[in-house]
């Protein structure tokens, strides 16, 4: 029995654990709860998620963008062995709230780290695990940011960013997609949630039944 491992991007307020949360419940209604790994980065592990207070709390300036790629690395590889690993193994769907994409997007065409360190830190982190699957919500940057406003969280650094660095995010998301198009689905996010969710489950159902997954 494979695993199958999805990860979802997308700008700040772009629906992403809304849209986790409906797949979840989508997939529960097919019997498939216990298979069903629900995950997020940065962290997914006890020692990941006390680097990501690190990453996401603070003043916008509080790292350079090459510290915070070795932050999101570092946690990502005890995300990676610890917890992907070991769920793909025993056959689990995982549903992954961001992964390596966000890295070479926000720490290396918007944070401005080449090219290569990026690809190098990906592969001491990742080992080559590669998403089956990349969802992409993608929708206008600045109704996203004032749906992230309305957020009551001291998690707010990177949404502190600003307008123009979050238009630069989403430029690099869609181009990234672009590069991919066998990985990456591109959903229109500035609909209701249910809209997206219809588009989200015609993509993924005839994926998972191809990977041998009865839905
Ligand atoms: P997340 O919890 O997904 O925030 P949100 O729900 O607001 O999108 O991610 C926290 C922040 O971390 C987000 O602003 C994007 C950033 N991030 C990176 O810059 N690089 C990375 O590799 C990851 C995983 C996240």
């Amino acid at each position: 029995m494979a695993g199958y491992f999805i990860s979802f991007e997308g700008g700040e307020g772009s629906g992403k654990t809304t849209q986790i949360k409906l797949l979840v419940a989508w997939l529960a209604a097919r019997g498939l709860a216990e298979r069903t790994r629900v995950t997020r980065e940065p962290g997914g592990t006890p020692s990941a998620e006390a680097v990501r207070s690190l990453l996401v709390e603070g003043a916008a300036d509080r790292w350079l963008p090459a510290t915070e790629a070795m932050l999101m690395s570092a946690s990502r590889h005890e995300h990676v062995e610890h917890v992907l690993r070991p769920a793909l193994a025993a056959g689990d769907i995982v549903l992954c709230d961001r992964y390596n994409d966000s890295t070479r997007v926000y720490q290396g065409v918007v944070g401005g780290v080449r090219s290569d360190a990026i690809e190098a830190l990906n592969n001491l982190a990742c080992g080559g695990l590669v998403p089956d699957l990349t969802i992409l919500l993608d929708m206008d940057v600045a109704d996203g940011l004032s749906r992230a406003d309305g957020r009551d969280s001291s998690e707010n650094r990177f949404e502190s960013k600003g307008l123009a660095f979050h238009q630069n995010v989403r430029a690099a998301f869609l181009s990234l997609a672009e590069a991919s198009p066998g990985r990456f689905a591109v959903i229109d996010a500035a609909r209701d949630a249910t809209a997206i969710h219809d588009d989200i489950v015609d993509i993924i159902s005839p994926r998972l039944i191809s990977a041998g997954v009865t839905v």
